[in-house]
């Protein structure tokens, strides 16, 4: 269900030991006074939750140890609860020193030893849901007198990331005071921990000082709580405990790469979440139930959040409210715009919406899905904007089309794929299945709102997590022939704060270099954003990880099959229906996994054919989710052979001139804060500034000084677009709306007369249409490098483009010139020739040299032999090089 949605890790544990009269034993242990921690004879001497998170996929164990000091046999029984999400992977009983072992059979086979050990009279375990996210695990034994019993529960899960942070949330409730309680948690992220925070809602300062701790430190994060006996007593005397509620572990990774991949023994996975770029529009067809059964606070509720909602509609999103009763009302005929009228409008009508009539599904979700249609056939969205159906309704269909399949099939018509329609069933009475299969054929998710106070809240978290798209129609690609069993790999957005992983299998003995490319259309231009991994660096540096959970990402690509199949499953029919069944089961057995296929069978050690107890997990399954990881690739960009302009080292100009073929160079000193005008076109609209950083000296001295590019800005007037670049990010400005990158990108970003093409590290290409390409060269140097910084270098490979009023300390050049050089005699370098040169109409002494074209390879460079112009190429260049001094970037 739903609940894929939540990241949410929940697990509770209720040791609640409950002990119903049993035969006496014949060992009877006589009248003694019970320790503290006893309740009804049974002891829970220790309790210990062990979380090991590696990569989001979660492998937690709840062992719980018992001992009966009654004087009799007394029944135990284990309870916890653990997110629907999860899929319990192993149980084991062990009694005495006796372990009796769990294994995971084809549920109608267990279900057979079940009702075989319940019609015998024993105890059988049992998955219930229970709660909203939760699912509640509960075993019972016998324990003879004297005995002593342990639990050991195992579950795995991968973790959703949700607005942000990935949550995994513990219920804690161990009704007793218990000696040796414990919560471990271990997390190991290769991209590095950005956030950790863990909190309980029962904590006090005194166990927020002394039993809990948490800690962080590059791809390593823990987490402990170990309360004592005396900190558990919720008062100093009492003998119960104050563990009791919700213990939340949160934590996000480092984002600078918009994507990471992994692979370790022949399985990768491929986590992708993009930082920085700008929202793309949304047109949203509200479709909202006011039949009569949502009379009072679930009305109430809805306006409520709808309220809020309105408050957070952005300027471009377009919207129209479509009530439905018996009847379909709409608040506006048409979409309209989220303006601030429109917006006032809005409130108005949705605080006087009243509940009346039946319930007509049908009719509400054609009119809004239609109206989405038309808006988008008669261009009145934006064409860079998404449609999305969010759809609310408390009850079934009772008045049109009421029959579920034809409702499916009517709604599957309309959409053709289009938009995602997301449904939320509020309450119990509907038939949720219905609404989760239609929203899940067309690309939606299905929530279920529970009735209680916080509804309102849940609605609006529900439409925070679609509210700021980044990208539509995302695609990740492989390379063909080195994949098999690929999980979901397309999905139609991908929403701010959420994830998409895509996991699969390589063929046997890949050893090549692994590409991954993620296209999508965001809000203002299309981009790919591009990963490479050579198979041997990547399989010697995930060793260091091994030692963590071993086949941590064959089992995450198992647990994301599983999940999506089971998914798929839902609105498949007949053979295709039996196939995916069979896929899921086999891999639910494979991979030890309960899943609403299997059950967990408990076998006593001696007697095969006896089992005892059986866990289960209920229909309402886990539901696949997107997830998305990518790699960078390093394209390095080819420069054409001959190449005109640049400008890199300290600042050092050279211009080629092919025709001659030979080259100019000078060098400007400037201080460093200086920008300088490199290009301007005031036909074409474009420009190009550099602003100068000295070294890590701030030396005065423009002798010794050293000084570079450290910041560059590109604009296009006429695209009403600005391109900065730093040594640490790149920037872009489409009129008000900005997309950011990091070096770490490799991410090609193409818009109508415009691509830009990061390649991580290296360098990046800016082509305006087919004629003009800039290479800006990054230069990174060693941290913590005495004197120099990073800096930028930037090379104009192709010019065709710009007009022939084209100026600038670079752009001047751009037109055709001329030079002469004669009288070529030894200058006070013996090495460095000096000559006579004639340019623009100056004489001038020049001397031979020789700079270096970094576009190959940023660290070793071609060398250029150039004629030098001296004083900062005063008679090269047009006036004198302060001429060229600008007051800012842009
Ligand atoms: C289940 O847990 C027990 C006890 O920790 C262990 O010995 C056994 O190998 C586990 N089984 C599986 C399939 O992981
Ligand atoms: C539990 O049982 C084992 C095996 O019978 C025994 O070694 C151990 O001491 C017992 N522990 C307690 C606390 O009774
Ligand atoms: C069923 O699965 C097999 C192999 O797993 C496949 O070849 C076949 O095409 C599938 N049939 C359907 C109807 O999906």
């Amino acid at each position: 269900m739903a609940s894929a949605w939540w990241p949410y890790l929940t697990l509770a544990l209720l040791s609640g030991l409950a002990v119903s009269g049993f035969p006496r034993s014949p060992f009877q242990l006589g009248k003694r006074s019970l320790p503290e921690g006893v309740t009804d004879g049974i002891e829970v001497y220790s309790t210990q939750i062990s979380c090991k998170v590696t990569s989001r996929f979660a492998h937690n164990v709840v062992t719980t140890r018992a001992v009966n000091r009654a004087d009799m046999a007394k029944e135990v029984s284990f309870d916890v609860e653990l997110p629907k999400t999860a899929f319990i992977t192993n149980f084991t009983l062990t009694i005495d020193g006796i372990t009796y072992p769990g294994s995971v059979k084809e549920k109608e086979v267990a279900k057979q030893q079940y009702e075989k050990a319940v019609s015998q009279g024993k105890t059988a375990g049992l998955v219930k849901a229970s709660g909203r996210k939760l699912e509640k695990f509960t075993v019972s034994v016998n324990v003879a007198a004297g005995s002593n019993v342990t639990f050991e529960l195992s579950y795995e899960e991968l973790l959703k990331r949700h607005k942000g942070k990935y949550e995994m949330y513990l219920k804690v409730q161990p009704k007793q005071l218990v000696k040796h309680f414990e919560i471990e948690v271990d997390i190991f992220e290769p991209q590095g921990i950005s956030l950790l925070d863990a909190e309980a809602t029962f904590i006090t300062n005194d166990l927020l000082e002394s039993a809990l701790t948490k800690s962080f430190s590059g791809k390593k994060g823990h987490v402990s709580f170990k309360p004592s006996l005396d900190q558990q007593r919720s008062c100093p005397a009492c003998t119960d405990s104050l563990l009791n509620g919700d213990f939340t572990i949160t934590y996000d990774v480092n984002r600078e790469s918009p994507a990471n991949l992994q692979i370790v023994n022949g399985y990768f996975v491929h986590f992708f979440a993009p930082q920085g770029l700008p929202v793309v529009p949304k047109n949203v067809a509200f479709v909202i139930d006011i039949s009569g059964s949502m009379s009072g606070r679930k009305l109430d509720q809805t306006k409520d959040a709808l309220l809020k909602i309105l408050e957070d509609m952005k300027e471009e999103d377009y919207l129209n409210f479509i009530l439905f009763s018996g009847d379909v009302t709409t608040w506006k005929e048409d979409l309209v715009q989220a303006t601030p009228e429109n917006l006032q409008e809005a409130r108005t009508f949705v605080k006087n919406i009243d509940d009346r009539g039946l319930t007509n599904i049908n009719d509400g979700l054609l009119r809004g899905i239609s109206m989405l249609n038309k808006a988008r056939e008669e261009h009145r969205v934006p064409e860079r904007s998404t449609s999305i159906v969010i759809m609310l309704t408390d009850g079934d269909a009772n008045v049109g089309v009421s029959n579920p399949e034809k409702i499916q099939e009517n709604v599957r018509n309309a959409i053709r794929g289009k938009f995602p329609l997301y449904n939320l069933g509020f309450g119990h009475n509907l038939n949720y299945n219905f609404l989760e299969s239609m929203a899940l054929e067309n690309h939606g998710f299905a929530r279920r709102i529970y009735e209680d106070s916080d509804a309102n809240l849940q609605l609006q978290g529900f439409y925070e997590e679609v509210a700021n798209p980044l990208l539509m129609n995302v695609e990740l690609e492989y390379p063909e022939n080195a994949i098999l069993d690929l999980t979901q790999n397309s999905y139609q957005h991908f929403y701010d704060g959420s994830e998409i992983v895509v996991a699969g299998r390589l063929v046997d003995e890949y050893k090549d270099i692994f590409k991954a490319d993620v296209k999508g259309h965001g809000a203002i231009n299309d981009l790919t954003f591009s990963e490479e991994v050579d198979m041997k660096e990547m399989e010697k540096a995930l060793q260091e990880r091994e030692y963590i959970f071993g086949d941590y990402i064959e089992r995450l690509w198992a647990y994301l099959t599983i999940e999506q199949l089971l998914e798929k499953r839902k609105n498949a029919h007949g053979e295709e229906k039996e196939n995916l069944t069979a896929q899921a089961l086999d891999l639910s057995l494979k991979y030890h996994f309960v899943t609403p296929l299997t059950s967990m069978v408990v076998t006593k050690p001696e007697d095969n054919e006896d089992r005892q107890d059986i866990a289960d997990k209920p229909g309402e399954g886990p539901r696949g989710t997107s997830v998305v990881p990518s790699m960078a690739l390093m394209t390095g960009y080819q420069p054409p052979q001959n190449a005109y302009f640049y400008v890199d080292g300290d600042p050092h100009f050279i211009i080629q001139v092919p025709e001659k073929d030979d080259a100019l160079c000078f060098n400007i000193d400037e201080d460093p804060g200086t920008v300088l005008r490199l290009i301007q076109d005031p036909v074409t609209g474009i420009t190009v500034n550099g602003q100068i950083i000295g070294d890590k000296r701030d030396s005065p001295d423009s002798k010794t000084r050293k000084t570079y590019f450290g910041k560059l800005g590109i604009a296009n007037a006429q695209m009403d677009l600005q391109i900065e670049v730093t040594t640490e990010k790149i920037t872009l400005w489409n009129g008000a709306a900005q997309s950011t990158f990091r070096w770490l990108d490799t991410v090609t970003v193409t818009q109508d007369g415009l691509s830009v093409m990061i390649n991580r590290k290296k360098n990046m290409v800016v082509s305006f249409g087919d004629e003009v390409t800039f290479v800006v060269v990054l230069h990174q140097v060693w941290k913590k490098h005495p004197i120099h910084h990073d800096f930028l270098g930037f090379y104009v490979v192709d010019s065709h483009r710009m007009s022939a009023q084209t100026h600038g300390l670079l752009g001047q050049f751009f037109h055709p010139f001329d030079f002469e050089v004669s009288n070529i005699h030894p200058g006070s370098d013996p090495t460095k020739p000096d000559a006579t040169m004639v340019v623009k109409n100056h004489r001038l002494t020049v001397t031979r040299g020789s700079q270096k074209d970094y576009r190959k390879d940023a660290r070793v460079g071609t060398k250029v032999i150039c004629w030098f112009v001296h004083n900062n190429g005063e008679g090269l260049i047009d006036g004198v090089h302060s001429d060229y001094i600008v007051p800012n970037l842009f």
